[in-house]
C-alpha cells in the first residue's frame, strides 16, 4: 500500500476527547504513575499517539489487556520493542483473572525509589496517584473495578491537594485518580482506523461496516486461514472473489439469499463474531 492509498480522511475527533486531554494537562503534576491500557490484539493501533506530549514525563507503565484473546507471538514481539524502548509493560486479563495484581506490583516498585528518599528524610511512604489511560473499549472499567474490588471506602474529593482531584482509594500503596481517562487515537492511517473498527474501538458509522468487515477477512486471510475456514467457513479471502466468500458466508450462516446476498447482513455477522470473541488469539498488527 503506498501513502496515498493508506491516508483516510477520516477526522472522528470528538470535542470531548479535546476537553479530556486538557483536563488531564490540569491534573497531570499531581500524578505519580499513568497506567496505560491498550488491546493486545492491536498493541501498536490502540496506543495513544501523543501519550508522551499529555504525561509530560511521568512514569508509566502499558497494561497489555485482552491478552487472553491475542496471537501471543505476535503482541510478545510488540511487549519487547516497548520494552526495549524503556516502557513498562504487563500483560492482563482483566474480565477472567488477578492480573490486576500485577498493576499493584509494578506500581509499587516504581515507588521504591521516591519512599526510599522519604524514609532518608524520616517521611512516611508515599501513596502512588495513578491515572488510568486509553481508548475506548480497551478494558480501562474493567481493569479499575478489579483494582477497586468491594473495599473501596472512600471516594470523592481530598484535601491536600492544590487542583482538586476525584481520588479513589485502592489499598495502602496506590489510589487512583477518577478522571475519564478517555482518549483517542489521531488515526490519519487508515489501516489503523481499521484496526480500532475490528475491535468495536470505533463505532461502525466512522467507516462502513463492509469496509470493516472486509478488513477482518483481509487479516484472517493473510495470517489466520484456519480461522477464516472455522468461523466463516471460506478456505480463502480475496479482492477478486468477495461475492462468492460473502455468498459462501451466507450458506455457512444458514442465511437465506433472496436476490443477492445481503452484504450488510453478513458484514455485521463477521463483526459480530470478533465483538462476541468467537474470533480469538489473532494480533492484527505487525512489527
Ligand atoms: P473501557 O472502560 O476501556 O471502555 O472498556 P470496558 O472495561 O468497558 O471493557 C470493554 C469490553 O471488554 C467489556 O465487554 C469487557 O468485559 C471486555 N474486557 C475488558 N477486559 C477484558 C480482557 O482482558 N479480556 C477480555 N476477553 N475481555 C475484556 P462487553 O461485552 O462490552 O461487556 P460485558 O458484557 O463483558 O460486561
Amino acid at each position: 500500500m503506498n501513502n496515498q492509498q493508506n491516508t483516510t480522511n477520516i477526522n472522528y475527533y470528538p470535542g470531548h476527547m479535546h476537553k479530556t486531554k486538557k483536563d488531564i494537562k490540569n491534573i497531570i503534576s499531581n500524578i505519580d504513575i499513568v497506567i496505560e491500557v491498550i488491546d493486545s490484539r492491536i498493541p501498536f493501533s490502540s496506543r495513544i499517539p501523543d501519550l508522551k506530549n499529555i504525561i509530560n514525563g511521568k512514569k508509566s507503565i502499558i497494561v497489555f489487556n485482552k491478552y487472553d484473546l491475542c496471537d501471543e507471538s505476535i503482541t510478545n514481539k510488540w511487549m519487547e520493542k516497548y520494552k526495549n524502548e524503556g516502557s513498562i509493560v504487563i500483560t492482563s486479563d482483566a474480565k477472567n483473572s488477578n492480573d490486576y495484581k500485577k498493576v499493584i506490583e509494578e506500581v509499587k516498585s516504581l515507588m521504591i525509589d521516591i519512599n526510599n528518599k522519604r524514609s532518608l528524610k524520616g517521611l512516611l511512604p508515599k501513596k502512588a496517584k495513578c491515572l488510568i489511560m486509553g481508548v475506548p473499549n480497551v478494558g480501562k472499567s474493567t481493569l479499575i473495578n478489579k483494582l477497586i474490588g468491594k473495599s473501596v471506602l472512600d471516594v470523592g474529593n481530598k484535601p491536600g491537594v492544590t487542583k482538586r482531584l476525584n481520588v479513589v482509594k485502592i489499598n495502602e500503596y496506590m489510589d487512583l485518580v477518577d478522571t475519564p481517562g478517555i482518549l483517542w487515537p489521531k488515526f490519519e492511517n487508515k489501516e489503523v482506523a481499521l484496526n480500532l473498527a475490528s475491535m468495536t474501538i470505533i463505532k461502525e458509522e466512522v467507516l462502513t461496516v463492509e469496509e470493516v468487515a472486509i478488513h477482518i477477512l483481509e487479516k484472517l486471510n493473510d495470517y489466520y486461514k484456519d480461522l477464516l475456514k472455522q468461523e466463516f467457513g471460506i478456505e480463502e479471502y480475496t479482492s477478486d472473489n468477495i461475492e462468492e466468500c460473502f455468498i459462501k458466508i451466507s450458506k455457512y450462516k444458514n442465511i437465506p439469499i433472496k436476490d443477492e446476498v445481503d452484504y450488510e447482513r453478513i458484514s455485521m455477522i463477521i463483526l459480530n463474531s470478533m465483538k462476541q470473541e468467537k474470533i480469538k488469539k489473532i494480533t492484527f498488527d505487525r512489527i
